[in-house]
């Protein structure tokens, strides 16, 4: 009987959603036998987040510090498989399951272990994703497959929709906007993966290494995106720090500079990123080989 190991953190219970649509062939399996958790934080971050908590999450998660986690009780040595369900905080993985792959558990457990991972996000995961593929290779295991859903209505919906649900818990059509979140088609279309999963592990694929999930439709990265996201980290990169130097996490000090940063957040969102759109449109019939190799590369190892 083959061994999966299921990990996940999810606040409001989205990306729990995902996971359990993904991984119920495997549940249901007589060939597979699964171990399901959720990581646990030691101390819980909120939701829905009130304001200043939120931002003050953001240099943590931006420089991957992680923070301590609950050790998971009951697990085997070696799995044949683990699926590890992870939101995007900030361009980066969400600061619990950083905290994990950063544990002495993760280092047993991932070894030499065949890895997909699932995201539900806004729909900025890319850089994310670059970083947990450096945590995976830290932990020698190999990331064989990657399934991302965005929420709905597309990028500039979601920039009012995603923050207005994080921040108030409510996630209704208001104003002519779409729900905020994953549409419920999608979240249920996920079970394909699992199904193809299942077949793969009867088939021993898994121990080939390589991707089990090509040309279902797993990922498709937006490549104008993709520029603003690099934009975005060199940015994070440089206020997180700012932020950092401020003060501990919570600290008065530290709540100015986030208050500043909010306000340049904003100004930014509502000038340059409008205007990068716009730039990004223009040029891209010139930089359209080069944009699209370059999305072929973050849509491995599943591709479209
Ligand atoms: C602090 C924080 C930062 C976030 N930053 C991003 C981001 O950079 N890109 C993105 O696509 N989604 C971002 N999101 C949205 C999450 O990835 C996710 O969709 C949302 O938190 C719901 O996940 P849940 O299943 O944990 O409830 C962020 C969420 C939080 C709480």
């Amino acid at each position: 009987m083959k061994k999966v190991l299921v990990l996940y953190y999810s606040q409001s219970g989205q990306l729990k959603k995902m996971v359990n649509s993904v991984t119920a062939p495997l549940l249901k399996s007589d060939d597979v036998s699964v171990d399901y958790h959720k990581i646990q934080p030691v101390t819980k971050y909120p939701y829905p987040w009130p304001f200043y908590p939120f931002f003050d999450a953001f240099p943590e998660a931006i420089y991957m510090n992680g923070c301590p986690v609950e050790e998971i009780e009951g697990l085997h040595e070696q799995y044949d498989l683990i699926i590890l369900g992870y939101t995007i905080w900030f361009l980066s993985p969400s600061i619990p399951v950083t905290g994990f792959l950063q544990s002495d558990q993760a280092k047993k457990i991932f070894k030499n272990t065949p890895v997909v991972t699932l995201i539900a996000c806004r729909d900025m995961w890319v850089m994310a994703q670059e970083k947990m593929k450096k945590l995976l290779k830290d932990l020698d295991a190999t990331l064989i497959d990657n399934v991302v859903l965005t929420d709905q209505g597309g990028s500039l919906y979601a920039f009012l929709t995603t923050p207005r649900w994080l921040l108030t818990g409510k996630k209704d059509p208001v104003f002519g906007l779409p729900a905020a979140g994953v549409s419920t088609k999608d979240m249920k279309a996920s079970v394909r993966f699992g199904e193809r999963l299942l077949d793969g592990l009867q088939k021993d694929e898994e121990k080939l290494k390589q991707p089990m999930l090509k040309s279902m439709g797993a990922v498709s990265v937006n490549g104008k995106l993709v520029a603003t996201e690099k934009i975005a980290t060199r940015s994070f990169m440089i206020w997180g720090k700012l932020i950092q130097k401020a003060g501990a996490p919570g600290s008065f000090a530290r709540k100015i500079v986030i208050t500043i940063y909010t306000v340049f957040l904003v100004t930014l969102v509502l000038t340059i990123v409008p205007l990068n759109i716009l730039v990004k449109n223009i040029i891209y019939p010139f930089r359209k080989k080069q944009i699209e190799e370059s999305v072929k590369y973050y849509e491995k190892p599943s591709g479209r």
